[in-house]
């Protein structure tokens, strides 16, 4: 049967070499489970499917393991030692292996990390295993809309069957949720945070709680994204002022009514003030008196408020860059224990490449989450191989001084920077309706590579596309490192012909697609191309030095010194911060206009080597995702050229100078 991607990375397909499945088969006889529970039940129900599928066998499971030996014990023991809630711990003990965790999720995540481990062709022998995660909470953020449409979706429409739902469950919600499961995710708000009022109706709440259900044996809790004026459409008030008292009460009413369906629910996340978007501003209110409102409303329950910092003003004059900065940072100090601040990774907007906003580092007493984006709004959607790993681990990986070398965005995310509570990494979900969940086959990729991160941030990009590539693609071990070296190539590739060199919003108006550079006008002013690029007839880029934004002073000494020079300024990141002469020579050896050409033209040439490389593993890949890659590379080439020709020939308009010799030949 072909492979039509539907099983993700847990395929559980049969190993081929006996000799291995002996082995395995030995340490896996039977499993003994000490708890009864509905989450722990799920673990055991995932380990025989595993070793049903890879190992051939059915294994029986029990309460006790008794005096046998060579078998999996799942024990919950709150004592454990060494453990973080949801942390699980793997030992090889008197014959036996011993998945122990202080709570049900943590047997579940141990449990999937047994299977990854035959998955991956690990050996079972002298388990000695210890992980906690790094944050806490490890979500997804769902796009989607009542209609079945996916804001910035690219793999069909909803997952979520609202008009079947509550009476029908569509096989495919568990299939998500043991898939969450296996990479630590716990958690997932299920609708746009564009929101419709519609999700707070009655009619909606008993539609989420049927998926609640499903997910809460899996250990994932589920978010609400809210309508800020919804006192207004749905409870008929004439205001929606966070310090009105009928106001206040709508939500604590509202809060208690969806605890009714869902005792467990995760909380709000809310979008205000943002994009035309209703928020607290509307009435001259702040969005720390907005969250804190809903946080009062939480008060009773265990469920949080994700309040978002994506918001600016659309000045034509000011620098977006600095406006979510800005609104905030008057308002450190003041939210609610119970609200996490979540915040881009970027100042601007997913860029394929942004330097880290600078509110990470600069808000010690706010809690920060993290809010990265899975889906490939401008990463080339689902018809460009882009392994976003890089880009996750760039970001936190980057260090914001703030407290000194090494107070990295992962410390601040994580909480310990500050010692705050509660931490959160966020991502924007790529899945949807078609077979396969994420169109590109590479784009489940990201999706396996934003759990594992927000597990454990200090995972290395290559070792996450081995694990996922073992579990996937090639049998070989050389078409397996042939995959990981495409992989690991793609997302420089991808940069060099959109956005070489720190460029920035260059795409088409609206489907954020492919290039126009030369946009001059749209609905918001400071949306158009032009407004970033800033190219003219001296140079490219954003002087965001002192000279005219110093949106660079936002950052602490250290930072500013890293990047406020522009010959000291990596190059990745040159025209985010300057404004440079076409004709100055740049570190490379080239002028700026020729560099930017040999990029664009370099990364045609690098789409072109991908497309090789995959022609190469044709003798041991599935025909048909095989094809489906090899025709999304064609796309890929094709769209390449695309974004070549539009950004040269438009920024030749502007140098009056001809693309370099070597890359076109004269005629
Ligand atoms: C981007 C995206 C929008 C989305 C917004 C957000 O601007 O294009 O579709 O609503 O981000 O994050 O809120």
């Amino acid at each position: 049967l072909a492979d039509d991607g539907s099983r993700l990375w847990l395929k559980y397909d049969l190993l081929k070499d006996a000799q291995q499945r002996d082995k395995y088969a030995a340490l896996t006889k039977f499993i003994a489970a000490n708890h009864n529970s509905p989450i722990v039940a799920s673990a055991v129900s995932e380990l025989q499917m595993g070793f049903q599928g890879l190992l051939g066998k059915k294994v029986s499971a029990s309460a006790s393991a008794g005096s046998r030996t060579g078998g999996v014990i799942l024990q919950v023991n709150a004592n454990a030692q060494n453990l973080l809630e949801d942390g699980f711990a793997i030992n090889s003990q008197k014959g036996n292996i011993v998945i122990s965790a202080k709570t049900p999720s943590g047997v579940l995540y141990g449990a999937f990390e047994l299977l990854r481990n035959i998955q991956t062709g690990k050996s079972l022998s002298n388990l000695a295993i210890v992980s906690n995660p790094k944050v806490k909470i490890r979500m997804l953020n769902h796009w989607d809309n009542a209609n079945g449409t996916v804001e910035r979706g690219y793999a069909g429409s909803s997952m979520w069957k609202w008009t079947e739902l509550p009476f029908r469950i569509d096989p495919r919600y568990i299939q998500y949720a043991r898939a969450n499961a296996s990479i630590g995710i716990n958690a997932a708000s299920i609708n746009n945070v564009n929101a419709s009022s519609r999700f707070l109706t009655a009619e909606y709440l008993e539609k989420i709680k049927a998926v609640a259900d499903v997910l809460r044996p899996y250990g994932i809790r589920v978010f609400i994204s809210v309508n800020f004026r919804s006192p207004r459409t749905l409870g008929g008030l004439k205001t929606s002022d966070p310090l009105d008292p009928e106001v206040k009460q709508w939500w604590n009413d509202k809060t208690k009514e969806i605890h009714q369906y869902i005792p467990d629910f995760g909380g709000f996340l809310v979008k205000a003030n943002s994009e035309g978007e209703p928020g607290p501003q509307d009435y001259g209110r702040t969005h720390a008196d907005g969250a804190n409102m809903l946080a009062e409303a939480m008060r009773p329950y265990g469920g949080i408020v994700i309040w978002r910092a994506f918001v600016y003003k659309a000045d034509p004059n000011g620098d977006r860059f600095k406006e979510a900065y800005d609104q905030f940072k008057p308002l450190d100090g003041t939210f609610d224990p119970k609200v996490i601040v979540q915040v881009k990774n970027g100042p601007i907007d997913f860029m394929p490449r942004e330097p880290f906003h600078p509110m990470f580092g600069a808000f010690p007493n706010t809690t920060l989450g993290m809010e990265f984006q899975i889906t490939q709004e401008y990463l080339g959607q689902s018809t460009h191989l882009t392994y976003l790993a890089p880009m996750f681990k760039e970001c936190l990986d980057s260090d914001t001084y703030a407290k000194g070398k090494g107070s990295t965005v992962a410390k601040v995310i994580d909480g310990s920077l500050e010692s705050h509570q509660n931490s959160l990494m966020a991502g924007v979900a790529n899945t949807g309706s078609d077979v396969n969940w994420t169109a590109h086959p590479f784009n489940q990729a990201n999706w396996y590579a934003f759990g594992r991160l927000a597990w454990d941030y200090d995972l290395t990009s290559e070792h996450i596309a081995s694990e996922w590539i073992a579990m996937t693609l090639a049998k070989s071990k050389a078409g397996q490192e042939t995959i990981k070296r495409m992989m690991m190539q793609s997302l420089p590739i991808y940069i060099s012909y959109t956005y070489p060199l720190g460029t920035a919003h260059m795409m088409g108006e609206g489907h954020h697609y492919g290039p126009e550079p030369w946009l001059e006008k749209s609905g918001r002013p400071d949306w158009t191309s032009i407004y970033y690029h800033r190219a003219d007839s001296v140079g490219l880029g954003f002087d965001r030095t002192g000279k005219v934004s110093n949106a660079l002073s936002l950052y602490s000494a250290e930072v500013q010194k890293q990047w406020g020079d522009p010959e000291r300024c990596s190059l990745d990141y040159l025209l985010w911060f300057h404004h440079i002469p076409w004709t100055k020579k740049l570190s490379t050896g080239r002028t700026l206009w020729n560099e930017l050409c040999f990029r664009y033209y370099d990364g045609v040439e690098q789409v072109r080597k991908l497309q090789t490389d995959w022609e190469s593993l044709k003798p041991e890949l599935d025909k048909e995702t095989f094809e489906n890659v090899k025709g999304r590379l064609r796309i890929q080439e094709k769209e390449a050229l695309w974004w070549r020709d539009a950004c040269v020939l438009y920024f030749i308009t502007y140098t009056k100078m001809p693309i370099p010799a070597p890359l076109v030949p004269p005629t």
